[in-house]
């Protein structure tokens, strides 16, 4: 997805807007640009690809004094991933960067071409330099020009403006998509689309809020509005060190995730499951009164938590629990019930079609909580309650230790409910925060398992298919596997119920479909053994994980935890992760940015 950063200062301009984007990389991008304004020039790059295109264009331009600069990576939605409509779009005089999507740039396009102005792109984010422009000419104040600009246009937007009759500025304004500014002690100042891009640089922030608008400079420092009147700066202090965004030592990034699981489990556990009891100090005592049932929603890897974690709901807590794709949600017509709690799952806070959905149910009088990992996030700024998963930034496309931390705190969340509703006991408490305690152990990736996972993973490289299968929980823990699996093999895997194959899927069964059987000892260990014993007399090709030994299994790793289904999860979670990413590095992919995919997709 799109990034944006922006610099004003003394620093070598080029470098700091390139490493900002840098920063960026881990949300997807197909092209790149800069454009840079000191002593009244503009001068503009943009590449098609990685970044590397962009600092082989630049590598004879060295803007070392004074200036500003505005920076992109693009994510093509409106147009094709060229040059053309990479980022940043000029007009005659001015220059702007764009994350999000102008719902009416059609119209405004439309008006604007009446009037004889030339487009460039096909983008959507044209059209603001254009506008911005055309009222500059009507007004003669580029604050004026900028805030009518902002005023026509529809949709999602964070932008950044650069013009050469305000040569001091950078004008900026943001709806729907997230947008942040910063100082540092020398007050230069720096943008970003996530924080991630200031870490290191500014040393205090602004996250702007929807409706927020303005523009910088060294000499005024941050002037920011709201609805035409001046607002006051809420500054806070931007925490978080580089080192721990960077690989560690790790081949990837994905890699460097599933080592650190074991850690940041600790960590999303941490004050939250006491000796007896699981405490939220974000929730109110009176948080579950007049719920009567839960929602979740989400996309992608964080739907698939939300479906393990009904589980967890019903059985534990007794509470009526549906899970719902974000997407399919937003337009079905939901019957919304305000004794609902709806609970929106979230590794980034920005995934449009889940804000959206959330949106609606807010404006149904739900009561709505997010379990997100990025504080700030626009889908934390607008629920009711949020509880952090404490992953720490996840930069892997492939999500995995986001995954581990939202079933965790939805698992602790699962006995909060049941203790306040009392439908498990103290002694019944205890004994799942002893399981919950073992989970930072259970997760960790011994040498044994990685090198007998590397091993195996020649024999699955070809094939014409992979389906991951388990019962219960681990029916959408073999969605998770399958979907890590296609994210970074681009071969074809699905997840599927074990007692559902017979029901079609079992007609593709011979020894070029890999099955990859998730056996756990503590549920429905036998039912789950049928199944499998059903393909295997297909002749398919097997891999067990399991802590039993499996005669009929091609392959098998042996998973350790027997004591609680939880942690068979998670040890499960584990091999299944590890698979998809020695597949991946054997067949020579891109395990940190995968084709085609985006870590925060902010547009439906
Ligand atoms: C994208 C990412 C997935 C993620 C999904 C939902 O597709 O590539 O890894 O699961 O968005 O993202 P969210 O940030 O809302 O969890």
């Amino acid at each position: 997805m799109c990034g944006i950063v922006g610099y004003i200062g003394d620093e070598d301009i080029k470098e700091v807007l390139v490493d900002g984007l840098r920063e960026l990389e881990y949300r997807g991008y197909d092209s790149a640009g800069i454009a840079v304004l000191q002593d009244n020039e503009i001068q503009s790059f943009k590449a098609v690809g990685k970044l590397k295109n962009l600092e082989e264009k630049t590598k004879n331009f060295n803007p070392h004094a004074f200036g500003m600069g505005i920076g992109h990576t693009r994510w093509a939605t409106h147009g094709k991933p060229t040059e053309i409509n990479a980022h940043p779009h000029l007009g005659e005089f001015s220059y702007v960067v764009h994350n999000g999507i102008i719902e009416n740039y059609q119209e405004l396009k439309k008006e604007l071409q009446a009037e004889g102005v030339r487009f460039l792109s096909q983008t959507d984010t044209e059209v603001i330099v254009h506008l911005f422009e055309k009222s500059y000419k009507a007004l003669n104040d580029p604050m004026q020009a900028f805030e009518a600009t902002v005023n026509k246009l529809e949709g999602a937007y964070a932008v950044l403006l650069m013009t050469k009759v305000d040569p001091d500025r950078i004008y900026f304004a943001k709806n729907g998509s997230p947008m942040i500014v910063g100082n540092n002690d020398k007050n230069d100042i720096f943008f970003g689309s996530s924080d991630a891009a200031l870490i290191g640089k500014a040393t205090e922030v602004i996250y702007l809020d929807d409706g927020d608008y303005g523009y910088t400079s060294a000499k005024e420092g941050i002037t920011l509005l709201h609805n035409g009147k001046e607002k006051t700066l809420n500054k806070k202090a931007l925490l978080g060190d580089k080192i721990s965004a960077q690989k560690g030592g790790f081949r990837f990034f994905m890699e460097k995730e599933i080592y650190e699981q074991s850690e940041v489990l600790v960590d999303t556990v941490m004050g939250r499951a006491l000796d007896t009891k699981i405490q939220f100090e974000e929730l109110d005592p009176n948080f579950f009164d007049g719920i009567d049932g839960i929602t979740i929603c989400a996309c992608g890897t964080s739907y698939n938590s939300g479906l393990a974690c009904a589980y967890l709901f019903e059985r534990q807590a007794k509470i009526r629990t549906n899970v719902e794709i974000a997407s399919e949600f937003r337009y079905k017509e939901p019957l919304l019930d305000p004794k609902t709690l709806f609970v929106v799952i979230s590794q980034s806070g920005e995934t449009a079609d889940t804000l959206e959905a959330l949106k609606m149910a807010r404006d149904a009088g739900l009561k709505t909580l997010a379990i997100c990992n990025v504080d700030n996030s626009s889908i934390v700024r607008i629920s009711d309650y949020t509880l952090l998963t404490r992953a720490g930034i996840e930069k892997g496309v492939a999500s995995t230790k986001a995954f581990a931390t939202q079933v965790m705190v939805m698992w602790m969340l699962s006995l909060y409910i049941a203790q306040h509703k009392k439908t498990m006991s103290e002694e019944e408490i205890s004994a799942e925060i002893q399981a919950i305690r073992h989970i930072p152990q259970a997760v960790k990736v011994n040498d044994k398992l990685h090198e007998k996972v590397k091993r195996l993973s020649k024999r699955y490289l070809h094939g014409h298919g992979f389906f991951f299968i388990g019962r219960d929980l681990f029916y959408p823990l073999a969605l998770e596997g399958a979907l890590k699996l296609k994210e970074i093999s681009y071969l074809h895997a699905e997840g599927y119920p074990a007692g559902e194959m017979k029901h079609g899927p079992i007609a593709l069964a011979d020894s070029e479909l890999f099955t990859i059987a998730l056996m756990p000892k503590n549920i429905h260990y036998d039912k789950v053994k049928s199944n499998v014993e059903e393909l295997s007399a297909r002749d398919a090709t097997i891999l067990a994980i399991s802590p039993e030994r499996f005669e009929l299994a091609d392959d098998y790793v042996h998973t350790y935890c027997s004591d609680h289904a939880m942690s068979e999860f998670f040890e499960m979670m584990v091999v299944t992760q590890l698979l998809a990413l020695e597949i991946s590095v054997r067949l020579g992919n891109d395990v940190d940015m995968p084709r085609n995919l985006a870590k925060s997709v902010t547009v439906e």
